[in-house]
């Protein structure tokens, strides 16, 4: 478990706090969504996570070890992987597989061990047959579905997403929600994934959304795509379909939340 005890964090000694108080965990096999406006604290959240940054006061623990310690530092890195918004920033290799095995490489791994989690790792994002493409030849998608590889290279129980999709097209984005998804439901990782994507967050488990650097909402999605104010406050808007099927269900009719295409608000209706 990724596990929050009451986490504040600021950069500097004069800054405002980027998060304060923030208590949460994250189990294995579970899919988590993180919502906020711009600058509420979750890029800060996604980099505590691994001990990329250091709590200011409070602790993040992964299974336990301490995240900061000196003693499990690379321990807790290897058990958190990272994915980030801009597949270009985060693309090292000068052919695919050769990208995904500098992770598992750089952890001194014999070679038919690599060989194994390289294959393994692309064929899970769907990228095998790719192998020796050059990496700046990958539509935005696969290059997104590549740094996912490449995280999943390290076999970590953990992976946190930083706005995955942002810089993507439908399809891309919709193929890493889905990789998120499974990886999480039928892998047993337990995955956070920060996200703006409406349909990615009324796919997750649970949503947490923060305000302010602090936690304003923590539980089920249906939860929040009932409440608006809640939803303005974690700077989301509902599509249009949602925004119909809320409308409706104020007026007693039997439309299920979350219904985020306008294809399951009709079906509901002509049940
Ligand atoms: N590297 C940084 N140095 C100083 N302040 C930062 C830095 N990164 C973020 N902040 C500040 O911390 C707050 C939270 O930012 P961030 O975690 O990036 O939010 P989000 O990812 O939700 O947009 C914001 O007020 C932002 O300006
Ligand atoms: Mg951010």
């Amino acid at each position: 478990m990724i596990r929050f005890d009451s986490v504040s964090f600021r950069y500097r000694g004069d800054a405002p706090l980027a998060l304060d108080g923030v208590c949460l965990a994250l189990e294995a096999g579970e899919l988590v969504a993180v919502v906020g406006a711009n600058g509420s604290g979750k890029s800060t959240l996604a980099r505590l996570c691994d001990g990329l940054l250091e709590p200011t006061s409070g602790s993040v623990t992964v299974d336990g070890l301490d995240s900061v310690d000196p003693a499990s530092l690379w321990k807790v890195r290897s058990m958190v992987g990272m994915v980030f918004q801009d597949p270009d920033d985060q693309i090292v290799g000068t052919v695919v597989e050769e990208d995904c095995a500098f992770g598992p490489e750089n952890l001194g791994l014999p070679s038919d061990e690599i060989r194994v989690r390289v294959d393994s790792s692309l064929r899970a994002v769907g990228l095998d047959g790719l192998e020796r493409r050059e990496p700046h030849l990958l539509s935005e998608g696969q290059k997104q579905r590549l740094a996912v590889a490449g995280a999943l290279a390290m076999r970590p129980r953990y992976l946190v997403f930083d706005e995955p999709t942002a810089m993507l097209d439908p399809v891309g984005r919709r193929a890493v929600l889905e990789i998120t998804e499974r990886l999480a439901h039928a892998e047993g990782h337990g995955v956070l994934v920060v996200s703006h994507d409406i349909g990615g967050v009324a796919r997750a488990d649970r949503v947490i959304g923060l305000a302010g650097g602090r936690v304003v909402f923590d539980g089920a999605p249906e939860g929040l795509m009932d409440d608006a104010s809640m939803l303005l406050r974690v700077g989301l808007s509902l599509p249009p379909a949602a925004r119909l099927a809320a409308a409706l269900r104020a007026r007693g009719l039997d439309v299920p939340a979350p219904a985020a295409d306008a294809e399951s608000v009709v079906a509901s209706l002509w049940r």
